[in-house]
């Protein structure tokens, strides 16, 4: 810690003490002396035919960065459901050389006619479904800027090339599986609601069959004029003109001046320390990064590794809800809302926390202070770990929110808009699809971000480097924090993405698990602490990951088997 600035009586008392449970958090950890160069270079996607894409592009001569454009691109063709073009996302990018680290902020933003009651009726009600079906829940498109921008300032191949393999899915077809019949059937209504997406999505307006298969030469034609205009492929020009006119005859509020004026914007990483880690995560419009900066920092005071099942999840679980409390007032889209993200980072602030965690209680969430508000998740959305034979990796978590986003395609342009509208809070208090409530920090603002979960991650230290992350709405910060634990434990990827997984977002003040992630004498431990449960019914996630053993010099991938993504190294 950085003791510089003068010190006033209580935060010196929490300082000292904090000192003396030797939770040190100085900048103490420096990746060194890393080999040169990986043995081998890895990818892990949510889907065989993207980890191939990305595959082909490295094989080809591309970099991590191009390969991500691949993987972004093809994704957006075969996961239909997750990601794509009509979409945003965030890419965490570390190139060699410079050591530069950023995140390339692709997400939505919100149309400049919205304004923050834009999904509420005459008496201030939420209209159910606006802000997640159809032209008015879609915000303004931020992949194909992102894609455009990596390409021209951290690949080395054409766009066109690095888009190539998605553009041959889109025209060839993709075989539908299990699982796209599942996100299918969960939005049928909605996909049979508009003619532009049963075409694409349906068989005659039902689930096709296993096997059938998806052909997209409209998507085909819209991706390759991105390839060979660049960001002007996309938001001016003939597909720019589809966007406007499909959305607006379907009663949306884009105009061509949302799309000109849409921009990527590069942040830097956000970074801090825990034990002997480094973790690199994605900053502000996330709540990623901020979030496990706090879990973190307040569980660094604790032995985790003597605790007991039940102790361990206690302290875990009150963590996650003080982090997610301040999540719900705090955070939001930082171009538009003062966030005090230094405090929010800095240990001695977690130190409060984690003294306010008595460790035979659950602390009721709502003896918390109540920022008015509240947040919840699956498996669509979509991450990918990538690492090159140069050592430049990426790490990158892409949505359209719910599965197939806002259901409705743009007439013409093989584009499936998205629905990240509702990570807004529409309404202080009022839930969204997640179970997320939001104050002020997070109201609808024309141009206005809105707030995110998705938090792909490094982690680094003397012996390694990792790189994770997952769907899962507002689960996925705490998936990645059981990842980074279990990765301070000695574990690998392959551990990461298979443990058993549980939850707390502060409100509902319960603890979500998965089936068997708990035993039942953790529960009933865990129960006379007073702490509420919700067993799940399913699975949730679907986390791919990647680590770089520095020591012997091999690398690990692996894809959650919860999904049907598939992690390759050669
Ligand atoms: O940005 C977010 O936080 C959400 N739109 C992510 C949604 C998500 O992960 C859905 N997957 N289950």
């Amino acid at each position: 810690m950085q003791l510089a600035r003068p010190l006033s009586g209580a935060f010196l008392l929490l300082a000292v003490w904090w000192s003396l449970t030797g939770c040190d958090m100085a900048a103490r950890v420096q990746p060194q002396a890393e080999p040169a160069r990986p043995p081998v270079q890895a990818i892990a996607s949510a889907h065989p035919l993207a980890t191939a894409a990305g595959l082909e592009i490295l094989a080809a001569g591309g970099n991590a960065f191009d390969a991500a454009i691949a993987v972004s691109a093809a994704l957006a063709v075969v996961e239909p459901y997750s990601s794509g073009l009509g979409g945003g996302g965030f890419w965490l990018l570390h190139r060699v050389g410079d050591e530069k680290q950023l995140m390339v902020d692709g997400r939505e933003r919100a149309p400049l006619a919205a304004h923050r009651d834009l999904y509420l009726d005459e008496s201030g009600e939420v209209i159910p479904g606006l802000s997640m079906n159809g032209a008015m829940a879609a915000g303004i498109p931020g992949e194909p800027a992102a894609l455009a921008h990596m390409a021209e300032h951290y690949g080395v191949l054409a766009l066109r090339r690095s888009l190539a393999p998605a553009i041959r899915l889109a025209k060839e077809g993709f075989p539908v599986d299990a699982h796209y019949r599942k996100m299918a059937q969960f939005r049928l209504a909605v996909l049979q609601e508009f003619e532009s997406s049963e075409a694409i999505f349906l068989d005659f307006g039902d689930v096709p069959e296993e096997g059938a298969l998806i052909k997209q030469p409209q998507l085909a034609r819209t991706l390759m004029l991105l390839g060979q205009y660049g960001r002007d492929g996309f938001y001016a020009g003939e597909t720019a003109d589809r966007l406007i006119a499909g959305v607006r005859a379907a009663g949306g509020i884009w105009t061509q001046e949302d799309l000109q004026d849409y921009r990527i914007v590069e942040r830097p990483a956000l970074t801090f320390s825990y034990r002997d880690m480094r973790i690199v995560s994605a900053p502000p419009p996330s709540s990623g990064g901020v979030a496990l900066a706090t879990m973190l920092h307040i569980l660094e005071g604790f032995d985790l590794e003597q605790a007991g099942e039940a102790e361990r999840v206690h302290l875990v679980v009150e963590a996650m809800r003080r982090a997610y409390r301040d999540r719900a007032e705090y955070l939001g889209d930082p171009d538009f809302v003062q966030i005090p993200v230094e405090r929010l980072l800095d240990p001695v602030y977690a130190a409060g926390l984690r003294a306010s965690i008595r460790r035979d209680r659950a602390t009721p969430s709502r003896l918390l202070a109540n920022p008015g508000i509240d947040a919840v998740a699956g498996n669509h959305t979509t991450h990918f770990s990538i690492l090159d034979r140069d050592g430049n990796r990426v790490a990158a978590t892409l949505s359209i929110n719910y599965p197939f986003g806002s259901g409705f395609v743009a007439p013409g342009t093989g584009v499936l808009l998205n629905d990240e509208m509702d990570d807004f809070s529409a309404r202080p208090g009022t839930p969204n699809a997640y179970g997320l409530v939001g104050a002020e920090a997070n109201a609808i603002a024309p141009g206005k971000r809105p707030l995110s979960s998705m938090t792909p991650t490094f982690i680094e230290s003397e012996e390694g480097i990792g790189v994770l992350g997952t769907p899962g709405g507002s689960r996925i910060i705490t998936m990645v924090l059981l990842g980074i634990l279990d990765a301070a434990q000695g574990e690998g990827p392959a551990s990461w993405v298979s443990l058993p997984r549980f939850h707390h977002q502060y409100l509902p003040d319960l603890i979500e698990f998965e089936p068997g992630a708990l035993s039942d004498q953790a529960i009933d431990d865990l129960r006379a602490r007073g702490h509420e449960f919700k067993a799940l019914e399913s699975q949730y996630g679907n986390m791919q990951a990647l680590y770089w053993d520095y020591r012997r010099n091999r690398v690990d991938v692996a894809s959650d088997p919860r999904g049907i993504g598939s992690a390759a190294a050669r």
